[in-house]
């Protein structure tokens, strides 16, 4: 079976018992089923079989080598945002062909390393960027191929942190400046512009923003032709949502439904920059009870992890499901569960019902394989923890848990 299910009164990734991790391993520890995410990832490339089209796990999401490669041995390219993740993706083994570099900050230096690599094409988010494109380009007597990001104003009604299509955002090019982009564009000589994409926002779970955000592009598309540039790559982002707490998520082939029709019209080659809906639920962060602290009428479990392992629930309050990994599962108390960092924002669940804990006890905090381990910092210089990857009943340290002498070998004392 893959990814994580529950069998014989324990928690299991695959075919392993994450006690049997833990006792391996230490905790806390990230753990990602190899085949949850090459499922995942097939699920989108079925979908979408029909047209031309590259499916770019976007790194962002978990960069973990091991599960970079794993999706680049099925033919998956990667979408990056900067040379760190430019460098992990090559490094990985994606081809530079498949590569994708977005962003709205790139460096010089960044752009000359993607030109040098031979990237498949930048996702550009502004006129200044398409200028010093232009001139790195220029200077490296190449041609830099382009997709011009638009803001299709289109609301994805996810939260407000992660809409990222609307045009109050940072993102994108603003539709109404699409002259002014057609112009510049026409007088830089190291550009060639054969894309438009557009990503409206993150954790989607309807379809219909997709579907807009679609037709915007299909008809920027059908303008931009009739100007004369040879738009043949619609790259529509990712932002498919998943299931943290029961939401009922749309499937890969429902998005599909209304974007196929699209492309097919366009007779154009899709891009998409799935992250979420590949790594989410492909990993889990496992963890222990450091104590049960009772304060008055409140119990507080407090882990051996918090936000500097995983800040999503500190920093927008999102849910993840939390449960022992052995035992009885059925929800006994209420409590609130914490990590060890000395801030109030550091928790992983408030008044949440949970079965009844113990120091010492394994916990899992699920739907962590996506935004968890890659936001994850050293605040009150804790190391951070290993990821181990699991593969049927076998599973190995992908990267190794740090140390406190990590934590100051980039350090001198200088006066
Ligand atoms: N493409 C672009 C241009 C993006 O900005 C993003 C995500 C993606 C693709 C991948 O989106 P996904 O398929 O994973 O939804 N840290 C936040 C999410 C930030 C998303 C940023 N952009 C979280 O933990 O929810």
């Amino acid at each position: 079976m893959n990814g994580f299910h529950f069998k014989n009164n324990q928690w299991m990734a695959d075919g392993v018992a994450l006690s049997k991790i833990a006792d391996k391993v230490g905790t806390p520890a990230y753990v990602y089923s190899l085949s949850a995410f090459e499922d995942r990832f097939k699920e989108i490339d079925q979908a979408y079989r029909s047209v031309p089209h590259l499916v770019a796990y976007s790194l962002k999401a978990n960069g973990n080598l091991s599960v970079v490669n794993a999706l680049a041995k099925l033919g998956c390219g990667a979408d990056v945002v900067s040379g760190g993740e430019l460098f992990k993706a090559r490094s990985a083994g994606v081809p530079a062909s498949k590569i994708i570099f977005a962003g709205v900050g790139k460096t010089d230096e960044e752009i000359a390393y993607a030109l040098h690599e031979g990237i498949r094409y930048f996702n550009v988010e502004s006129i200044p960027e398409i200028l010093a494109i232009n001139e790195v380009a220029a200077r490296m007597k190449k041609t830099a191929p382009i997709a011009i990001r638009f803001n299709p104003d289109v609301d994805p009604h996810t939260h407000h942190y992660i809409t990222t299509g609307k045009k109050e955002t940072k993102f994108g090019v603003f539709l109404g400046d699409v002259d002014k982009v057609i112009k510049v564009v026409r007088q830089s000589r190291s550009i060639q512009w054969t894309g438009v994409h557009a990503h409206i926002g993150s954790q989607m779970t309807q379809t219909a923003p997709v579907g807009r955000a679609a037709k915007v592009v299909e008809k920027l598309v059908l303008q931009l032709r009739k100007e004369g540039f040879p738009i043949h790559t619609v790259n529509l982002g990712g932002g498919y949502g998943i299931d943290y707490k029961g939401e009922k998520p749309p499937k890969a082939s429902q998005y599909a439904a209304l974007v196929l029709p699209v492309i097919k019209r366009l007779n154009a080659t899709l891009v998409l920059e799935p992250g979420r809906f590949i790594s989410g639920n492909s990993g889990v962060l496992l963890s222990k009870v450091t104590y049960v602290k009772q304060s008055g009428s409140k119990t507080f479990y407090i882990l051996d992890s918090g936000m500097g392992e995983l800040i999503r629930p500190s920093l927008y309050e999102a849910y993840h499901r939390i449960a022992p990994a052995q035992g009885p599962q059925a929800p006994k108390q209420v409590v609130d569960v914490v990590g060890p960092i000395c801030e109030s924002g550091d928790f992983f669940a408030k008044g949440r019902k949970l079965p009844l804990m113990k120091r010492g006890d394994l916990v899992v905090v699920f739907s962590a394989g996506a935004y968890g381990s890659v936001m994850g910092s050293t605040y009150n210089a804790r190391p951070l923890p290993p990821e181990v990857v699991v593969r049927g009943s076998r599973f190995a340290v992908a990267r190794e848990r740090q140390t406190w002498e990590d934590l100051v070998q980039n350090e001198r004392i200088v006066v």
